[in-house]
C-alpha cells in the first residue's frame, strides 16, 4: 500500500494537533506545515502596524501583500519552525496572548482566508506534507489523502496550554487561558465560512486520555493502514 502523501490534521486549540503533526513529519521524513502560524502573523502585523482587528479592509489588504515564510528551525531554542514576516522572525511574537485574544477574529474575515488558502494549497500541492489547521481537510485539502480530527475536552485542552504558557516561563493565568480557549472554540467553530469541522472522511481521534505517544501511535497506524 501507498503511504499518504498528503496528510491533513484538524482540531480545536490545544488539542495536540501541532505536537502530534510535527512528531509525525519528522517520523516519515515530511514537511510539517502549520497553517495557525499564518492566521497568527497577520494578526502579530496588523497589531505592530496600529491597523485596528476591526478594519476588515486594512486586515485583508494586509494578509494580501505580507510576506510569510515557513522555514525550518533556524535558532535551537525549541521551536519547532521559523517564522518570518515581511524578514523579520516573529517565531515566538505569534505566541503571544495579544494574539491569541485576536487571531479568531482576523481568521474569520474571507479576504484573509482566500489570501492564506492559496498559499497553503501551494504547499500542499507538492506532497509529503503534514499541514495542521482548522479547515485543512474541509477546504485547504479536500483531496488530502488521509485526514485526521484530534479533539480533547475543553478542561483537558485549557489544563495543556496552560501547560505549555508555564513551559516556556512566561506568566500564567489560569482563568484567563481557560477564557481565552473558549472564546477561540466559539469563535473558530461559528464562524460562517471554513468553520472548525471535522471532514466527514476524517479519522477522529479523542486525545482526552492519551498521551502524546499514544496518539502518534494510532496515527502511524492510520499511515501504515494497519
Ligand atoms: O492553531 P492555532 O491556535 O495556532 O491557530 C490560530 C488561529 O488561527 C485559530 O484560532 C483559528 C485560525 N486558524 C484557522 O482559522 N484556520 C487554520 N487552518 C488554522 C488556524
Amino acid at each position: 500500500m501507498r503511504r499518504p502523501s498528503t496528510i491533513a490534521i484538524d482540531g480545536p486549540a490545544a488539542s495536540g494537533k501541532s505536537t502530534v503533526g510535527c512528531l509525525l513529519a519528522e517520523r516519515l521524513g515530511y514537511l510539517y506545515f502549520d497553517t495557525g502560524v499564518m492566521y497568527r502573523a497577520v494578526t502579530w502585523a496588523a497589531l505592530g502596524r496600529g491597523i485596528a482587528i476591526e478594519d476588515e479592509a486594512a486586515v485583508t489588504a494586509l494578509a494580501r501583500q505580507l510576506k510569510i515564510e515557513v522555514m525550518r528551525p533556524t535558532v535551537d531554542d525549541g521551536r519547532q519552525y521559523t517564522v518570518l514576516a515581511d524578514g523579520q522572525d516573529v517565531t515566538w511574537d505569534l505566541r503571544r496572548p495579544e494574539v491569541d485574544r485576536s487571531v479568531s477574529p482576523v481568521s474569520a474575515y474571507p479576504g484573509v482566508r482566500a489570501a492564506l488558502t492559496i498559499q497553503q494549497r501551494r504547499i500542499g500541492r507538492k506532497g509529503r506534507v503534514v499541514m495542521v489547521g482548522r479547515d485543512i481537510g474541509t477546504v485547504v485539502l479536500p483531496n488530502a489523502d488521509l485526514k485526521i480530527y484530534l479533539d480533547a475536552t475543553v478542561e483537558e485542552r485549557v489544563e495543556r496550554r496552560y501547560r505549555e504558557v508555564v513551559s516556556r516561563g512566561e506568566p500564567a493565568d489560569y482563568e484567563r487561558v481557560r477564557d481565552s480557549v473558549r472564546r477561540r472554540d466559539q469563535i473558530d467553530s461559528s464562524r460562517p465560512l471554513a468553520p472548525l469541522r471535522a471532514a466527514p472522511d476524517a479519522v477522529v481521534i479523542d486525545t482526552t486520555p492519551l498521551s502524546v505517544e499514544q496518539v502518534l501511535e494510532r496515527v502511524l497506524a492510520l499511515v501504515d493502514g494497519r
